[in-house]
């Protein structure tokens, strides 16, 4: 099938091409009204249909005769363990796990949190709160507990599912002592915790709403699926936006299946029985995506994988786990890349494993530089595919559709819009620019199904972040152009979202913790290039004119406070002290010039600045405290 023919269709008629997806999943009951409005006049799709991703992901695939296939192949360098699960062994582990929910009060509509590491227990914990109609909201393990505690605020869940510890390489994360911390201080309280306890030795204090993992499985009766409809929240995930506040991004479950079962298939390529592997997480988009729910809709097996791409023990793990599982589609981010070329560069421990199930390197969330794509082109000799998204999309925006046609790789860009994306380059004034021009990408109206549903709690921040900019069109955030042949380039975010290590963060939301240091008077926070991150966050500090504290202090306490507040994944390691911001007359930071500066880009020094002068101040300060790009 031509690429071009298939993505006219799909734009040309989205209802009809989206009716023939759908019907590739199992309804039960099959949508007749294919695209509405809903009462607040956002699309929608397939209102009338009802589903249930758990079924969709276990028992169906039982019912077809394939309950011995493996579902699950957790590897966990970091605990020395494996473990391979059957669909039925799933289908057993999250009925019982969905019953014990029931047991203690859930019903469908009811909010859970599962704050848990890369263990088979996070994706029972999803499917089952999935299969009960339960909206699941998972918390990545390297947020702190106020960042668990602002969740736990917003989506106010009857139920906490954790684990009594995770291990990072070789430190041990006190999981349920975060959870502890978290419940206190946030104001609403859940009725329950469930731990599974994991055995590593930490300390894991009880409480009176604790409840033991394995003994309320041990009790409980097997839940079966519910009914729910195609625009019932499956699940919110919280990421970060322009403020200083997460927003719930709330996924819908109708219009998600579908287009995770046409992802599956025609963006990677990947066939029912097949082993796919995306070493994310499974609190960030990609491990909902595709660790979890796309994988098991298409009956593949996914692998859980608890570890790193280095140290864990060394740069060789995942050619190990690629040879060990004859995995034939992998998703990673380039920075894991970067870090294993980096241990290995001649890519010495990849000759000593058979690779040759491989067919597809799938790279995102970040930027994917040339020199990553062609060293992991020339060591791994399959394609490697650049391919754009975000939480909010749920599934690949821009992508070289390997199961339709593959194109030409252009380094730099993600290749072409998938089906159903209308993408566009706009400019300030809301125009669609002419090719070669850089402006904000954009995709008109209606997004294709597993798109946002709304913003959780704020359908306001949802219309003004996403959908009032441009008039008919959905803002993603990034910049980029096309260029003559229509191949997208997405060039970086034009706000305040950063994206450290394939993790994405928010400058505000730091810089509010380094605001609230008592030495502080006013500070930015920035993003800056780094070879192994991509981005990594920098802060610039003016003192209050009584401080008294020495410039070290101050540059260890804040790095202290963002970790404790944020949680170690920020990345927050440089902070440098200077006289002033470089402002608009406004009074406006000038950030982009900042960013600018400690990347060694060329600059043009804006005419509104109110003083000129700063901008030597401030170079002279990069290169003393060797920043960014002034160090070399
Ligand atoms: N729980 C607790 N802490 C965590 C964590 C988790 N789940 N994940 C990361 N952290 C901690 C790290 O230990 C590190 O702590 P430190 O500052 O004490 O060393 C800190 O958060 C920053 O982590 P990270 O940015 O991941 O840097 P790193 O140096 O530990 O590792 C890479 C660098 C490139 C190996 C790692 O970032 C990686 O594997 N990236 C792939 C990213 C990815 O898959 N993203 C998903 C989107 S597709
Ligand atoms: P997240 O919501 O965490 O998946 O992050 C989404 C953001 O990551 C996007 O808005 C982009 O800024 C960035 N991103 C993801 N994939 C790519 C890519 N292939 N190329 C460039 N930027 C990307």
């Amino acid at each position: 099938m031509k690429y071009q023919e298939f993505y006219n269709k799909s734009i040309s008629n989205p209802e009809a091409f989206w009716k023939e997806q759908s019907e590739q999943i199992s309804w039960y009951s099959k949508p007749e009204n294919i695209l509405s409005k809903n009462d607040k006049g956002h699309n929608q799709w397939f209102e009338d249909g009802k589903l249930n991703l758990s079924y969709l992901c276990i028992d169906k695939h039982i019912e077809d005769g394939y309950g011995r296939q493996n579902a699950i192949i957790y590897d966990s360098p970091v605990t020395n363990s494996k473990e391979i699960i059957t669909y039925n062994r799933l289908h057993k582990e999250v009925s019982k796990l969905a019953g014990a929910l029931k047991e203690i009060g859930l019903k469908k509509g009811d909010t859970a949190i599962v704050y848990m590491p890369m263990i088979p227990q996070a994706v029972y914990a999803m499917l089952a709160c999935a299969r009960i109609g339960v909206i699941h909201s998972v918390v990545f393990g390297g947020f702190a507990p106020n960042e668990l505690a602002i969740r736990i605020d917003d989506c106010k869940p009857k139920v906490i599912l954790t684990a009594s510890s995770g291990i990072e390489i070789d430190r041990i994360i006190p999981y349920k002592p975060y959870v502890d911390e978290a419940i206190k201080l946030a104001e609403h309280k859940p009725n329950s915790v469930i731990i599974y306890q994991r055995h590593l030795g930490a300390d894991t204090p009880g409480k009176p709403y604790d409840i033991d993992y394995l003994s309320a499985l041990n009790t409980a009766t097997p839940a079966e699926p519910v009914e729910v409809e195609s625009t019932h929240p499956l699940y919110i995930l919280y990421t970060s936006g322009t403020t200083g506040k997460p927003k719930g991004i709330i996924r819908d479950s109708g219009g998600y299946a579908t287009a995770l079962k046409f992802s599956m298939n025609y963006v990677y390529g990947v066939h029912s029985g097949d082993v796919f592997w995306a070493a994310s997480d499974v609190g960030w988009v990609v491990g909902h995506s595709y660790i979890v729910y796309g994988p098991l809709l298409n009956r593949n097996t996914t692998v859980l994988f608890e570890g790193k791409p280095i140290r864990t023990p060394d740069a060789s793990t995942f050619w190990r786990i690629i040879e060990e599982y004859k995995v034939k589609v992998m998703f990673t981010a380039p920075t894991a890349i970067r870090a294993i070329k980096k241990e290995d560069p001649n890519g010495e421990f990849l000759k000593q494993y058979d690779l040759s199930n491989l067919k597809y390197q799938f790279l995102a969330g970040e930027r994917c530089d040339a020199a990553t794509l062609k060293w992991t082109e020339d060591k791994l000799k399959v394609p490697v595919i650049d391919h754009w998204w975000q939480t909010e999309s749920g599934w690949p925006m821009l992508a070289n559709m390997a199961g339709v046609e593959l194109a030409t790789v252009k380094p730099g860009s993600a290749t072409f819009p998938v089906c159903g994306y209308d993408i566009q380059i706009m400019s300030e004034e809301g125009e669609i620019v002419p090719n070669g021009k850089e402006g904000y990408v954009v995709v008109k109206l209606p997004l294709p199904p597993g798109n946002l549903k709304n913003i959780w709690g704020n359908p306001e921040r949802f219309v003004a972040g996403y959908l009032s900019r441009f008039p008919g069109y959905y803002f993603s955030g990034d910049g980029g152009y096309k260029d003559e042949d229509g191949y997208v380039f997405i060039t970086g975010r034009v706000d305040d979202v950063i994206n450290v290590a394939g993790h994405r963060l928010s400058t505000a939301e730091m810089e509010e913790v380094v605001a609230s240091h008592p030495s502080v008077a006013e500070c930015a926070v920035i993003g800056i290039n780094d070879d192994l991150k991509g981005q990594i966050p920098l802060a610039l500090v003016v003192t209050k004119t009584d401080n008294k504290l020495a410039e070290s202090v101050i540059q260890t306490e804040v790095i202290k406070d963002v970790r404790k507040s944020i949680g170690p994944v920020a990345s927050l390691k440089q902070v440098v002290l200077v006289d002033r911001l470089p402002k608009t007359r406004s009074g406006k930071i000038l950030r982009k010039l900042l960013r600018s500066i400690a990347d060694n880009d060329q600059y043009k020094i804006p005419s509104t600045i109110d003083d000129p002068l700063i901008i030597k101040e401030i170079e002279n300060k990069f290169i003393s405290h060797k920043v960014g790009n002034t160090k070399k």
